[in-house]
Order: structure tokens, then sequence, then C-alpha cells
């Protein structure tokens, strides 16, 4: 892997190049004012993959396009199906940047920029080592496909249909994913677990219009009083989800695998003070990691109702709604859990309102089979581009396209994440270490190699 590794380093400088300016393309899937920008993500990927002289299409969909590319068949080699998304989600809030969430920029080795960890500097990274592998040697050792997609932040509402659809195309003995984290700086890890979600949207309507608060305020039952009601219901103060037949599925965690959590170099203090909070909270009865990793959770996402302006409006809101949304563990089923949801809305919402319920997106939760040979081929690249053997981990985080590659692949993933928690995804001032999209991509580059002589 000499030669190899002589090119990633002769081409280190280029390759932070191209991940800045597949960064400073605007692809917020959320959002339809950026829909051109998603499409020249998309088309900006497909010409990496045509630069190297490989099979490459954009494929449209009835939302955002998908890139798949594929380099040729090795017999007796396992076929990989790598998946990544080019698109990110929305910057706000805007104010809290430092740069600008389009201009990547570096600070103290990092590059900051909506994307770069989630998940364009993580997919790039076999982007780059699949051009080591032309460049250098004139093909990989064994059939990579890539599947590129631009609504993974949305739901992935038309990868499943397309799965489906195309079984034999993208047919594969593994997956290879890097949309999630190391454990921590430097200790890096394959994840074995990711939980499920269930997402919703709660609108509740009381009167025709907005009234005065004192004229009518005690006749009529508030909206925005019915809908915190109605939230204040759903969980405990000891964290537990009171909606009926939610836990029905749930798998406890075992003794081994609570022992494994504890095994690993976790402080809850400095995760507290990292995060900014005067106490940690949860469920009773279990750590940090298994509150984060293996068990359930309620949480309001967005809530909204009434005067939000300056000073003071005396009135009765009309309308409230909530976006809320639960994770889920493998095993519990979304559509099981909105009919739960359906159910115990039934019996509290109060009278004097109406409300209507909408199910947003859903996916179920992941564990992978640990004895297979593949994990172990990652555990070894892994370490020698990284330089430490990684841990195994799960994570709290969804990606519902990954019991799909199950269903109409037959295929397990590895999830080998080069990210970092405090990456700030999602959030403002998101980043990627620069050292660890280079650790990444000679991971990637070792990780063809120990695939094909597993
Ligand atoms: N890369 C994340 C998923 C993730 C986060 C994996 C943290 C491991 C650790 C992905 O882009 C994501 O944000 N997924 C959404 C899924 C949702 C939109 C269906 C999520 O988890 O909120
Ligand atoms: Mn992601
Ligand atoms: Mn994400």
């Amino acid at each position: 892997m000499r030669d190899i590794q002589h090119y990633l380093r002769s081409r280190a400088a280029d390759f932070e190049e191209d991940l800045c300016r597949l960064l400073r393309i605007p692809s917020v899937s959320a959002d339809g004012k950026y829909r051109s920008d998603v499409e020249r993500a998309a088309q900006w990927i497909a010409d990496q993959f045509e630069r190297l002289g490989v099979a490459r299409e954009v494929i449209p969909t009835a939302g955002h396009p998908l890139v798949y590319a594929e380099t040729p068949a090795v017999p007796g080699a396992p076929r990989v199906l790598v998946y990544g998304h080019y698109d990110v989600q929305p910057p706000d809030p805007l104010g809290e940047w430092i740069s600008p969430p389009f201009e990547p920029t570096r600070r103290d080795g990092d590059l900051f920029a909506r994307g770069a960890t989630d998940d364009k500097g993580q997919l790039l990274t076999h982007v780059k080592s699949l051009e080591a592998w032309m460049r250098v040697r004139g093909g990989l050792p064994l059939q990579v496909k890539f599947l590129i997609e631009g609504e993974e932040e949305v739901g992935s509402e038309h990868l499943d249909g397309f799965l489906r659809a195309n079984a034999e195309r993208l047919a594969c003995d593994v997956v290879v994913i890097s949309d999630s984290s190391q454990f921590s700086p430097d200790l890096p890890a394959i994840t074995y677990g990711l939980r499920g979600i269930a997402y919703f949207e709660l609108r509740v309507t009381g009167p025709r219009q907005d009234l005065h608060s004192g004229t009518f305020g005690g006749s009529i039952m508030n909206p925005a009083n019915a809908l915190t009601a109605i939230l204040a219901r759903l969980i405990d103060d000891r964290g537990r989800i009171q909606v009926p037949g939610f836990y029905d599925d749930v798998l406890p965690l075992t003794d081994q695998e609570r022992s494994q959590f504890r095994a690993l170099p976790f402080d809850e203090d400095r995760f507290q003070g990292r995060i900014g909070v005067p106490k940690l909270h949860g469920e009773d009865g279990y750590t940090t990691l298994e509150r984060r990793w293996a068990r359930p959770t309620f949480d309001i996402n967005g809530l909204w109702s009434g005067y939000q302006g300056e000073g003071s409006k005396t009135v009765l809101p009309a309308r409230a709604g909530a976006k809320f949304s639960f994770r889920l563990v493998p095993n519990q089923n979304p559509a099981k859990v909105a009919e739960c949801l359906r159910g115990f809305l039934a019996s509290v919402c109060p009278p004097g309102v109406t409300y209507e319920l909408i199910e947003m997106h859903g996916g179920a939760g992941y564990v992978a089979d640990l004895s297979s040979p593949y994990l172990a081929a990652a555990a070894r690249a892994i370490e020698r581009g990284f330089g430490t053997a990684p841990v195994f981990i799960r994570e709290g985080g969804s990606i519902p396209i990954v019991s799909s590659f199950r269903k109409h692949l037959k295929a397990d993933s590895l999830l080998l994440g080069w990210g970092l928690d405090d990456d700030n995804a999602h959030g403002p001032n998101e980043k990627l270490r620069i050292a660890d999209f280079h650790r990444g991509i000679a991971a990637s580059a070792h990780l063809w190699n120990e695939l094909a002589s597993r």
C-alpha cells in the first residue's frame, strides 16, 4: 500500500480543495429555494466519477436526484455498496455561525461549513480513495457501487422504492457508510447499532380566529393550553414515555452490552460540561450512553402558537402546533408507534379543540451482526488508516435506509464514522477535523484491500 499512501500524501491539498468546492454548494434538501443547488451538488459528484472514467449516472427521482456509479466486477471478490448523502440540513440559525455556512473556512485544524461532517466530508473520503486506486493501480481489487442520495436529511422518501426496483443492479455483499462518528478524538469506532425514528406534527385548532383573552378567556379551550397539556402527558418526570404499548417491542439491554458500554472511556462530567447544562437528564435507571444509544426517547423539535413578538399581547390563539419525534430502538416499528400514539391522543385531547396528526417520516433502528468477517476487515482497515484499533459502539442517530438495505439487498452495513460528536452536525459551526478527513481517506483505501482479501 506504499504506492497508494504516497499518492494520498501528494494529493492531500487537492482533496481539501475539492471538499471545499462541494461544501460551497448549498444543497439544503428541506427547502425548495435550494433546488437547483441540490442538483448542482449531484452533478458535481457525478463529475468526480467521470474524471476517473468510472461509469456514473445522475438518476432523477420524484424528489432530489440520486448519483449512482460503479466500478467493474471483480470475479471472486465481494461487491461493496457505498452509501452517502450530498444533501445537508438548513444552516439556521445563521447569526450563530462564526464564518458563513457555505464559505468553508479553516480554523485550528478544523474545516467549518454546513455538510463538513454530515455528510459531504465523510462521503468524499470514499471517492478520493477510489481516485487513489484508479490513478495508482488502474482499478480496485473488488467491485464498488456508489449510491449517493440527496434526501437523507428529509427522510429518504424515494430511496426505499428505488432499492426495491433496482435490487439486482445494486446487489452487493456489504454496504459501507461513513455518516457517523468516532467514539472520541483519536479513538475511532465501528458503529454496530443505530436508533430508529418516528416523526410527527400535531396541529391543534380552537376558535375560528384569534380572540381577546379578556372577553373570551375562560369560556373556551385555548389550543395552546390544550397542546401543552397533551405534550406534557407524553412523558413523565422519570423519562418514561406514557403512550400505552410504546415499550411493547423494546428489546432490553443485555448485561453483556451494558458492561461493554461501561468499559468505554466515557466521562459524564466532561460530556455535561461540553453541552453546557446544569445536570444531565434522562430515563431513570440508565447511564448516559445507554440513554443515548439503546433507549427510546420523546423530544419536541418545534413548538408554536400565539404571540411571539416584542412586548405582550392579550390573545387566545386560534391554533397551536408542535413537531416532535420518538427515537426508537431496534425491534420497535414506527408504524406501530404511530398507531399507539393515535390511540393515546384520542384519550388525552381535552374537549373543545380538534387536532390533526401528521406522520412525517419514520425508520426502524438497526443492530449489525457482530460476527461478520467484513466487520473484522473494516477494523483492520481503520487501524491502518487511523493508527488506532476501533472500539465497537452504538449511536443514537438514525439512518433509516440501513434497514432497507437489509430488507431489499439482504446486506448488512458497516458504519465507519470519521466524524466527532462535537462536529456540530445540524447546528451552527459544523466542522470536520482536517486530519480525520485524510485518515478517513487512508482507512477507506485500506478497506478495499482488506475486504478483497478478507
Ligand atoms: N448522519 C446522520 C445520522 C447519524 C447521526 C448517525 C449521529 C450516527 C450518529 C444523518 O444525516 C441524520 O441526521 N439522520 C437523521 C434521520 C432523519 C432525518 C430521518 C437523524 O438522525 O435525525
Ligand atoms: Mn448524515
Ligand atoms: Mn444529518
